[in-house]
């Protein structure tokens, strides 16, 4: 099977690495020069969960060295999924199956302008991984992979790449309830990624100070009452539970969004809390603690220049 990761990000870099055991695997990058700096560099080195090792794969701007694939998996921000998968256009033929591995939600609607919804595949992963320089990375923790389709059938292909992700050490489900995973994904996320962007702590040191586990649980139980409201099936019984035992199986990691505040990087915050924000409004449900935590997220990552250092002004 031949397999294209879109973006070279820590994730892409863990399943892209972990993947090329058993398939070819091909990195697609929009940057040229980072391309050709991770071919110099040997490919992708890992430590950490799945312990130390590195993957020789190939890395590329141009879709057309790679040539028609089998499975394309996007990796990128949520917000570059588009302009992802116009760079991707050589690789894609009408039977390419499409892999989201996102964060977030609102980037599949951007995903069915360029796919069949038969081909298209979205998957929900709870690692932890931290990029840690071009194609390095360090594995914070492992967690389940979980891969369906929106339609709720499971065509062969999925079978395939459940197979191939295991045989490679990635823990992978199916199921066809995979809105539910997503919106039980987002549920985590929406806790998670802004307070530890905002406080700027890992993981595992959210839900220890009290004064910052009451900001997770406001929003948290707010996204559940949205997600209740549309009738979300979602994948565990006790939401706050959930996100605790994240925030303790990922307790290195510096979440995906304190990764790009650190990096003064746009961050997904949109594609996360920003998704509970429209959709509780269609409802007429209040969401306060989730509307702060988007305007403060929003506010930093518009004023990384303006931002007092501590050292001067
Ligand atoms: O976005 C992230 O960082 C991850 O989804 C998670 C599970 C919160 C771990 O850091």
């Amino acid at each position: 099977m031949r397999i294209v990761i879109v973006g070279p990000g820590a994730l892409g870099c863990l399943v892209g690495g972990l993947l090329s055991k058993k398939a070819e695997v091909w990195l697609l990058d929009r940057d040229p020069k980072r391309a050709e700096r991770i071919i110099k560099n040997q490919g992708i080195t890992c430590q950490g969960a799945s312990g130390k090792w590195t993957a020789k794969i190939p890395a590329t701007a141009k879709a057309a060295d790679i040539g028609e694939a089998d499975l394309i998996i996007l990796c990128v921000k949520a917000y570059h999924t588009k302009e992802a998968l116009l760079h991707a256009r050589d690789c894609i033929r009408k039977d390419t199956t499409v892999l989201t591995l996102q964060n977030g939600l609102g980037h599949i609607e951007v995903i069915k302008e360029f796919v069949d919804e038969q081909n298209l595949l979205v998957g929900v992963t709870n690692h932890g991984v931290t990029l840690i320089g071009e194609g390095q990375i360090q594995h914070a923790g492992t967690g389940e992979t979980i891969i369906g389709n929106l339609e709720g059938f499971l065509p062969a292909r999925a079978r395939q790449i459940r197979e191939i992700f295991n045989e490679s050490g990635l823990d992978t489900k199916l199921s066809r309830n995979i809105k539910g995973v997503l919106w039980s994904k987002l549920i985590i996320n929406c806790g998670i990624n802004p307070v530890s962007a905002l406080t700027r702590l890992k993981n595992g040191q959210l839900m220890h100070q009290e004064t910052c586990a009451e900001v997770i649980r406001g929003a948290v139980t707010e996204a559940v009452r949205v997600a209740k409201r549309g009738r979300v099936q979602l994948v565990y019984d006790d939401p706050l539970a959930k996100v605790e035992s994240v925030c303790e199986a990922t307790g290195p990691n510096r979440s995906s969004m304190l990764q790009d505040v650190l990096a003064r990087k746009k961050t997904e915050i949109d594609f996360i809390n920003g998704v509970i924000l429209r959709q509780a409004r269609s409802y007429g449900i209040p969401t306060p603690v989730n509307q702060l935590l988007v305007n403060l997220v929003k506010t930093i990552e518009s004023s990384y220049g303006e931002m007092v250092d501590g050292q001067g002004s």
